[in-house]
């Protein structure tokens, strides 16, 4: 038996990137999907491909910036046992020109969504004295720049949150951790990456840009029972800080 099977797992913006990797790598594990994005195509396209594999899953759409439809979206998902709060939304634009909206927009996808979520579907989990939940951060929570300042908050305040919710729901049995991914080529990044060339590859100790999978297999990990004394924390994935020294 896969060591997921049995469990449903809602996976957010699972329609592109890191989410979708994570979708299939634990429907591959045996959990039933519950595939979210916005863009049904590629919500069809997944649920296609995963159910190719002999895995089960299925798309449900919301915008996360719309705090109704995030309800909605929690009580659609039914009865879940691995919430993975991976949709967000990144612009690195300076602090003078990001909108009073831009700012919000951050908060209300990358932060408020999964406290939404949390606050929806953790209850459920308590009840039944399982469950795991995994945010996905970013290095841009703890690694300052001199853009990205709106959404390096929404994440540092992610992490917080994630520990908040260890406390909050550990001892009913349930685990809520985090994954601090430094960069990954996705379609949402493909475009800076490509802007960049090859000086964001050395970025890193490991001199390359991550693969979506290499942060869906610590998500694997931390909803798994392999983990089971792991709660509160937030796993950093990012190939290694690079020295600033020379050599
Ligand atoms: N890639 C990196 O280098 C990197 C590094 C650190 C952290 N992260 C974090 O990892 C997560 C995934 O990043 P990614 O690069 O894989 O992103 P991506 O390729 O841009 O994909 C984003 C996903 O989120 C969904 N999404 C975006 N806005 C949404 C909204 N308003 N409502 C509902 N869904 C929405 C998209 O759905 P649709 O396409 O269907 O609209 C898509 O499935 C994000 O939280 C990001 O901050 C990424």
């Amino acid at each position: 038996m896969n060591e997921l099977t049995g469990r449903t797992a809602l996976v957010t913006g699972a329609t592109a990137g890191i989410g979708r990797a994570v979708a299939e790598r634990l429907a591959d594990a045996g959990a039933e999907v519950v595939a979210h994005g916005r863009d049904a195509d590629r919500g069809a396209e997944l649920v296609a491909a995963i159910t190719a594999r002999g895995g089960r899953a299925r798309f449900a759409a919301a915008d996360l910036a719309d705090a109704a439809d995030v309800e909605r979206l929690a009580k659609d998902a039914g009865e879940i046992d691995i919430l993975v709060n991976n949709a967000g939304i990144y612009e690195f634009s300076t602090t003078p020109a990001t909108t009073a909206t831009a700012f919000d927009r951050h908060l209300a996808i990358n932060t408020r969504a999964p406290f939404q979520l949390v606050a929806a579907l953790a209850p459920g989990m308590a009840a039944r004295g399982r469950g795991a939940i995994v945010n996905i951060s970013s290095t841009a929570a703890t690694s300052v720049a001199p853009v990205g300042a709106a959404y390096g908050a929404s994440k540092a305040a992610l992490e917080t949150l994630t520990r908040y919710w260890a406390t909050e729901f550990g001892g009913a049995g349930l685990r809520v951790n985090g994954v601090s991914s430094g960069p990954v080529r996705t379609r949402g990044t493909e475009p800076m990456l490509a802007a960049a060339g090859d000086a964001m590859d050395q970025v890193t100790a490991r001199g390359r840009i991550g693969d979506p999978a290499e942060i869906a297999a610590v998500v694997l990990f931390l909803v798994g029972d392999g983990s089971s004394y792991v709660n509160g924390t937030v796993v950093a994935v990012h190939g290694g800080e690079r020295s600033l020294l020379p050599g």
